[in-house]
């Protein structure tokens, strides 16, 4: 008996051998169709290839994709746990023709792998064709040998598949599997055709038009096939089972709900294990792939997914949160199909454990409500809504979680009650915000975000997908178009742009439909959950509705997750290296560059630089995944997560991690653990490199780091090499040697510069030391030396008078200094002998006077002056000698 992972793989293999790609799953999350909640078939992602808007390198393919019905047009929420085939979450087996083969080989390759690959009884078949599809009737008889009551034609939409509202749709053709008249049912078109005897396990479209809108209808441009099968119904009748519950796959997780219950999955119990299986399987999926529980949108959906389990959890009397126990044993059946199952485990668990905490504290009282207000109700009866609402508001009962806890006691919800219950809160809600000060400004987007609900983030997972254009902003008012040249803002259903935050800027890149294109400048958040993107109309005009694809600039995208994770590592390393004083004060988060502000009392050393960018480094050569979980604020703190002091942060918090610690007390732990709702590397490698640029103060106890990563680094230090091998160049040296030689260079100037001041000293001295005798005058008994000297600094005048006055034993010296540019000093000094009848004071003034200038000062041994004249020199010593001489 074949497992579940066996029918895939046969699945994929059978269609590779018949020249088809295999193509991976594409995401939940549809990122090329903004209008689909959900992916819930195999051809959502090649709806642009049957188009023909997409090309690709192949013309048939096969998929085993993971699909979610919950919420919108394919919707299973309510039955699932109930029957036997609803599933939240299934895999649809498909293969594909775009353009290449149509009906006729469809039909070949879907007999040929039931009947002789899976062995399947071809006597218990038949199959449904669209009533009017006499081609296909003709084929089925053709290529199985149907007699025609085995071909039945059926006139409604259940034999015309189409996506959505929109999209590629077609006639289709349905195979049945007969499982016998020992159980009720009919065949399909029968009035007992919803009893369980005829099941349908494949289903062939022939995908041949595309509805445009719900009026028009266009032909494809060439005929194309879609088929699915549902694999756990195949894995069942494959396995001889009635119920997809009962595969090998459903068995092994209602195992695992069993064991840690301890309560066995029989009578009113099966259902709940039931639903604890699928909604684990639909949570832990949609999780993988970036939604996260929320109040709105896709995120909303899965917390009624998770809620809805977590209440059958409680009935199977759980006391814990139960369904992250559960997750090992998904991984173990389908991680290795789906490997980003086993990539988000920890984000996976933490989500789920999360959610239940939570829900569990208000679970058993909102119960305890609901008993008390229908236990005066009985079968057919319906709560108000009102009731409805309190649980719902203040107990985050979703409305579904409340109609499935009152299923069984056969009790309804009033529905229009519970709807102006809501309503009456939305507008005592609006009534609030519509208030003062900042926010009054910016009331348009509080306005908008009412009216269109919060914009769905898909840019961690994606740079790219669809969206539909939910208004248009123009000089702040609400505009219907945009024409090439105007500004405006956009707000889009969902985007892949990051709004800035968290000192990570927004995101620039283009938006565009056939005929118009804009460049996005920039992406804020406004009014509390828009992603508001501000543009300028290149090309063509965008209107309200328009469907658009947002692509994200990507190398400026990868630049600044570069940038944003290296600020994590830095932030860690300054701690290591500092202290753990150190606390984020900021930071600044673009392509070009980082900045980091953290707080520590004094300038960081060079030393203590070198060691942050070595460690930072460290962890980027470990080029470790990059994780993400989501978690209350107290668990993340309480795992060492590092958050921003004074931040306000929602009930919820992504945490990031990263890189494993090699030293110290934290060996093996997560290197880096913040609270953090920017985009991030996928592996500390992708950084490249961090290059610490600069350390400043910013403020009292504040200092900033500016480092560049990767590219930006790469270019940085090019620059430098460059500046060596000019310096090297310039140095004709090696640049190994450029420093010796500075080093030696700099020797070498200290020592001219040494020389030349004795030089130059000589020089004023008259060629030299003690051979003054024949310039000594003599001034009525004064022995007075007057000497005007070029090229001696005006400091180095009075060490040179002193030595003269040695050299003199008694007397006076006059030194006049004339600098370059026409001034002189002058000093005077008088040997102590002589300073009861001469002042140097008196006599430096003198010479002063004759240079132009004012004053002087100083002792009677010694005193100095200047003056503007230099070439007035030899009349100030002359002018001295006459002070002298009296
Ligand atoms: N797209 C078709 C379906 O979902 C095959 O049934």
């Amino acid at each position: 008996m074949s497992g579940v992972n066996e029918i895939r793989s046969t699945f994929l293999d059978y269609f590779k051998r018949n020249g088809h790609e295999v193509v991976p799953s594409s995401p939940l999350v549809p990122r090329n169709d903004p209008t689909l909640m959900f992916t819930n078939a195999g051809m959502v992602q090649f709806k642009n290839v049957f188009t023909g808007l997409e090309q690709r390198p192949y013309s048939t393919a096969a998929t085993a994709q993971k699909c979610v019905r919950a919420g919108g047009k394919h919707n299973d929420l309510d039955n699932v746990g109930y029957t036997a085939r609803h599933h939240t979450f299934f895999e649809m087996l498909g293969n594909f023709s775009f353009g290449d083969y149509f009906k006729e080989r469809a039909i070949e390759l879907a007999w040929n792998l039931i009947t002789k690959e899976f062995g399947i009884d071809s006597k218990r078949l038949l199959v449904t064709v669209y009533h009017t599809d006499e081609e296909a009737f003709t084929l089925w008889k053709k290529i199985a040998g149907f007699s025609d009551d085995r071909i039945i034609r059926i006139p409604t939409s259940d034999n015309f598949w189409a996506m959505g509202d929109t999209g590629p749709c077609g006639p289709c053709s349905e195979i049945f599997y007969d499982h016998g008249d020992h159980i009720w049912g009919g065949p399909p078109g029968s009035p007992e055709e919803d009893g369980d005897r005829f099941i349908e396990i494949w289903n062939l479209v022939f995908m041949q038009y595309e509805q445009v809108t719900k009026e028009e209808r266009v032909d494809l441009p060439r005929p194309s096939i879609d088929t699915g099968m549902g694999l756990e119904r195949i894995a069942a009748l494959l396995q001889g089972k009635h119920d997809n519950y009962d595969i090998d796959l459903f068995r092994a997780l209602i195992a695992a709900s069993v064991e840690a219950t301890g309560v066995p999955a029989e009578g009113e119990r099966r259902a709940s294990h039931r639903v604890i299986a699928d909604h684990l399987r639909s949570s832990a999926f949609l999780i993988a792939d970036g939604v996260l529980p929320s109040n709105e949108g896709r995120g909303y959906v899965l917390r009624r997914i998770m809620r809805r389990a977590m209440r059958h959890a409680e009935l199977l009397g759980a006391r814990e949160p139960l369904l992250w126990k559960l997750l090992p044993a998904l991984i173990q059946q389908m991680g290795r199909a789906y490997p980003e199952l086993v990539r988000a485990e920890a984000l996976i668990t933490e989500t789920l454990r999360l959610e239940e905490t939570r829900f569990r504290k208000t679970l058993e009282r909102g119960l305890s409500l609901l008993n008390d207000a229908t236990a005066d109700l009985k079968k057919g009866d319906s709560l108000d809504g009102e009731t409805a609402f309190k649980l719902y508001d203040t107990y985050g009962f979703p409305l579904d979680l409340t109609q499935d806890a009152l299923r069984t006691r056969g009790i309804g919800v009033d529905i229009s009650s519970f709807t102006d219950a809501m309503e009456r809160q939305k507008a005592e809600a609006r009534s609030h915000w519509a208030g003062s000060g900042e926010k009054a400004t910016e009331t348009i987007w509080f306005e908008l975000k009412e009216k269109l609900g919060a914009t769905e983030f898909l840019g961690y997972d994606t740079e790219t997908a669809e969206g539909v254009v939910q208004a248009i902003v123009r000089d702040g008012a609400v505009v219907d178009t945009a024409s090439k040249g105007d500004e405006v803002q956009i707000v889009v259903n969902q985007t892949p742009f990051y709004g800035e935050s968290g000192g990570q800027v927004g995101d620039e890149g283009v938006i565009e439909t056939d005929t118009a294109r804009l460049k996005v400048s920039d992406t804020q958040k406004k009014g509390e959950g828009l992603f508001v993107h501000r543009a300028t109309v290149a090309e063509g005009t965008l209107k309200t509705g328009d469907a658009v694809v947002l692509t994200v600039d990507h190398d400026r995208r990868f630049r600044v997750r570069s940038n944003h994770s290296a600020t994590h590592l830095l932030h860690e390393a300054l701690r290591c290296v500092l202290g753990s004083h150190v606390a984020q004060k900021g930071s600044l988060v673009a392509p070009e560059r980082l900045r980091f502000d953290v707080s520590h009392p004094k300038p960081v050393t060079a030393e203590e630089l070198k060691r942050v960018e070595e460690m930072a480094n460290a962890i980027v050569l470990q080029n470790a995944p990059v994780t993400t979980r989501l978690m209350s604020v107290d668990d993340a703190i309480a795992e060492g997560a590092m958050a921003l002091f004074g931040e306000k942060y929602g009930d919820e918090v992504r945490v990031v991690s990263m890189g494993t610690t090699i030293e110290g007390p934290k060996v093996g732990k997560p290197y880096s653990i913040e609270l953090c709702g920017g985009t991030h590397v996928r592996a500390t490698g992708e950084i490249g490199m961090i290059r610490i640029l600069s350390e400043s103060a910013v403020g009292a106890g504040v200092r900033r780091v500016e480092a560049v990563t990767g590219e930006g680094a790469l270019t940085y230090l090019a620059e430098q090499d460059e500046r060596v091998k000019a310096l090297a160049g310039a140095l004709k040296v090696q640049p190994t040697d450029v420093l010796p030689r500075v080093e030696a260079l700099l020797d070498e100037r200290k020592k001219l510069e040494k020389e030349l001041a004795d030089a130059r000293r000589k020089l004023a001295m008259g060629g030299g030391a003690g051979d003054t005798a024949s310039e000594v005058r003599n001034l009525g008994g004064v022995r007075f030396i007057g000497r005007s000297v070029a090229g001696v600094e005006p400091r180095d005048l009075k060490g040179l008078a002193d030595e003269a006055k040695a050299s003199l034993g008694s007397g006076v010296v006059t030194l006049i200094g004339v600098s370059e540019d026409g001034k002189a000093s002058v000093v005077v000094a008088v040997t102590p002998d002589l300073t009861d009848r001469l002042s140097a004071v008196d006599l430096v003034r003198v010479a002063s006077a004759a240079l132009g200038g004012k004053g002087g000062g100083g002792r009677p041994d010694m005193a100095q002056a200047g003056g503007p004249d230099g070439e007035k020199a030899a009349d100030a010593i002359e002018a001295v000698a006459k002070a002298i001489a009296g």
